[in-house]
């Protein structure tokens, strides 16, 4: 059973005394004499409902109701007045208060109050419990165990519990907007409307404003006779996701910005002013700051869209992903493809981790298909991601033979710090050789420039 915590904010001990005596033995109760301390404690430690007396000394209910309210949102705050002032009440509602009590306290008429407003909590509680699992469910595949992805994780877990705050993904191809757009709809409390997604690039440009806001009917030849609602009207409080958003027409950016500012839009041939509630989420892998300078994306767009902005990094920026990305896609494509792929070999897994993802999680899942599709297993191997070459190239196989080893000592050697020290000294060597120049140098070594820099700054080496 969830256990619920209670703030009895009041200056009056008989009052915060007779409270806590009728609710200690349910829930936990703790009783502040001023807004200060009840403020204060809820900083360190914020309880799921406050008892606010309004005319408190010091500090006021009314002030310290908005205190609350912008500290944690989520807590709910009922407030208590020594007179039905309408005005009071009124203004404490519009702050966000759940509910009032007038004084002389009737304790049962109160217990009536708390309990309603507790069950809301326990709902809200609930409805997070199920987004939580849905999403668990429903996006099996997103994989983000490294620190760059785990803040990123926890950062639109925040944005997204308010409804109506835009928020821009940016990020290169391939870096996972879309999951990203899809998570921030199941962790919002718009996750309750449907989630409408726009793919900006792939509509031809004279239907994007019909499909964003509809259209009544005999809008245009073609136009269904009945009219249709647009997008904007399906995501009615959900989320709009608008992929590929650097791709609108200026004409369209112009509607949408409309849009955004007062909520209220026309269909397509309609004169009736609509007005919807819905979150606008929006991803582009375009430069939007060059795009902005070259007049084709509006800059008062480009703000409104990006209250919030989320940067995804790449893969070559979150390397502990590759690795459990790849089996996970081994997983998926192995199912697909009916084939028993036990795993990945080790030679495989540094390929992997020392590759350079320009394409980033999209290359890495097209490179483990065509492994799955083309190799025979148990294990995914360097051949079967054509990824073999790069140990074996000409230079390589000739350089073998004027290389010579010491005997192995009876003792054994420690084989990854021997290979990690020779790779070490031959990036020296060949950054020396090439005077300081990093493709010379990668030429020298067979390997191409990228993996060279990113060996060479693992390693620490020159
Ligand atoms: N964290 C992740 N876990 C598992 N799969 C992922 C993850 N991120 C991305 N993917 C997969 O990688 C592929 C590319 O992701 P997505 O389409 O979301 O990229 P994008 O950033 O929208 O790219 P673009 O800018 O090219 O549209 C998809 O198949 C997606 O399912
Ligand atoms: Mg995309």
């Amino acid at each position: 059973m969830i256990s619920f915590s209670i703030y009895v904010v009041d200056d009056e001990e008989t009052i915060t005394q007779g409270i806590i005596m009728a609710l200690e033995t349910r829930y936990r109760v703790e009783a502040f004499s001023t807004a200060e301390a009840a403020i204060h404690a809820i900083k360190d430690q914020p309880p799921d409902l406050v008892l606010l007396d309004i005319g408190l000394p010091g500090m006021d209910g009314i002030e310290a109701l908005s205190k609350i309210k912008n500290l944690c949102p989520d807590i709910l705050v009922i407030m208590v007045t020594a007179y039905e002032d309408l005005n009071t009440v009124i203004s404490s509602m519009k702050l966000g208060a759940y509910d009032y009590v007038v004084k002389p306290i009737h304790m049962e008429a109160l217990e009536v109050t708390i309990g309603n407003a507790l069950e809301t909590i326990r709902l809200r509680k609930e409805i997070e419990f199920f987004q939580e699992r849905y999403l668990r469910e429903n996006v099996p595949c997103f994989v983000g165990e490294s620190d760059a992805i785990q803040d990123v994780m926890e950062f639109i877990g925040m944005v997204a519990k308010s409804p109506d705050t835009p928020i821009l993904i940016l990020g290169e191809t391939g870096t996972g907007k879309e999951l990203i757009a899809n998570a921030i709809h199941y962790r919002s409390p718009n996750f309750k409307g449907g989630l409408m997604t726009m793919n900006c690039a792939s509509i031809p440009k004279d239907l994007i404003e019909s499909e964003l806001f509809g259209y009544e009917k005999g809008a245009f030849s073609g136009a269904s006779a009945s009219g249709k609602k647009g997008l904007i009207e399906e995501a009615a409080n959900g989320t709009l996701f608008l992929d590929e958003v650097g791709d609108l027409s200026l004409e369209a950016q112009a509607k949408l910005l409309r849009f955004l500012e007062d909520g209220e839009f026309y269909r397509v041939g309609g004169t009736k002013k609509l007005q919807i509630q819905t979150r606008v989420v929006s991803a582009t892998n375009k430069d939007i700051d060059t795009m902005i300078q070259d007049g084709t994306f509006r800059k008062d767009l480009y703000f409104r869209l990006g209250v919030i902005k989320v940067k995804i990094p790449t893969l070559n920026e979150r390397r502990d992903d590759i690795i459990p990305l790849a089996k996970r896609f081994l997983y998926e494509f192995s199912k697909k493809f009916n084939k028993e792929f036990t795993g990945i070999s080790e030679e495989t897994q540094g390929a992997l981790m020392e590759h350079v993802w320009t394409g980033n999680i999209r290359e890495l899942r097209n490179l483990i298909e065509r492994g799955i599709l083309i190799g025979r297993g148990p294990e995914l191997n360097l051949r079967d991601i054509g990824m073999e070459e790069v140990n074996r190239g000409k230079v390589s196989e000739q350089a073998k033979d004027e290389i010579s080893f010491t005997a192995l000592p009876s003792t054994g050697i420690d084989l990854p710090s021997v290979q990690k020290s020779l790779e070490r000294f031959y990036i020296e060597e060949a950054l020396k050789i090439a005077g300081g120049n990093e493709s010379k140098a990668a030429r020298l070594l067979n390997i191409n420039h990228h993996t060279f820099r990113y060996r060479r700054k693992k390693l620490g080496a020159g």
